[in-house]
């Protein structure tokens, strides 16, 4: 695993998207996975920058993201296609149909699983997942105690992560109680993993990561101790609680 640990977030955000765009100038394709929440915001700001200033070469890029909620419609702000669209796609021009998210509001949500599984697969798998962390260790949703062998998903949302979420659609009753999500092993099949971790929040699931403990099913993200080519940015209060942090 490499870690890299940097001064700040804007910092992290630049290196994260520096990344990306290495990936996409290099191959001739590439299968992006992407994450919501608010960690990857500083990233896809200066992936957008780099390219007004040097546009990238897109026609090879197709992307799957990590997550939607069940139940909320992909024109409501607060999906993840709505989100994916604000702050990355509305001005990174993607040919539409190369852009994958899960369909959060299909009638048979087993089904649609077993679509986006079968897709990822077909499309040749993920080259680089972008993952974020929640502050139990969930990664996508991948709540603790989820099976490490996992595939894409339907999970009910703990009260924790409901609450963490709260902000965005104005009280806790009202965030959905159910999302799909890649599951463990969907994750874990990515050829390469960049984990993204910012601010104090987050110094317990990466000390979990990152000290020297067998991974559990209780701290999701331990998972990727398994991963043969995983990259974790953070900055100094992430790393906050990890055993080789020196002040
Ligand atoms: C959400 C998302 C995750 C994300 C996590 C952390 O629940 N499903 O993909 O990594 O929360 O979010 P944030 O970056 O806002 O702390």
């Amino acid at each position: 695993m490499k870690v890299v640990m940097t001064r700040s977030y804007d910092e992290l955000s630049r290196q994260a998207a520096d990344r990306v765009i290495q990936e996409i100038r290099d191959r001739k394709a590439v299968n992006l996975g992407l994450a919501t929440g608010s960690t990857p915001l500083g990233m896809y700001r200066d992936i957008l920058i780099h390219h007004r200033k040097d546009p990238l070469p897109l026609s090879g890029v197709m992307t799957f993201n990590l997550d939607e909620y069940v139940g909320i419609p992909t024109e409501n702000p607060n999906s993840f296609h709505a989100y994916m669209n604000k702050h990355l796609f509305s001005k990174l021009p993607v040919p539409r149909h190369r852009i994958h998210l899960p369909d959060g509001m299909a009638a048979d949500l087993q089904k649609e699983c077993r679509r986006y599984e079968s897709l990822i697969r077909k499309s040749g798998g993920i080259d680089i997942q972008i993952l974020g962390v929640g502050e139990n260790g969930h990664i996508g949703f991948n709540e603790p105690g989820t099976p490490f062998n996992s595939r894409t998903h339907v999970v009910r949302l703990t009260a924790s992560t409901r609450q963490a979420n709260a902000k965005d659609f104005g009280s806790v009753d009202r965030v959905p109680e159910r999302a799909i999500t890649m599951g463990i092993s969907t994750i874990m099949n990515a050829r390469s993993i960049m984990l993204l971790a910012s601010g104090i929040r987050k110094a317990k699931p990466m000390a979990q990561l990152l000290n020297p403990i067998e991974p559990t099913e209780a701290w999701p993200v331990t998972v990727l101790k398994h991963h043969p080519d995983v990259t974790v940015i953070m900055d100094r209060d992430a790393a906050s609680m990890s055993s080789f942090y020196q002040k």
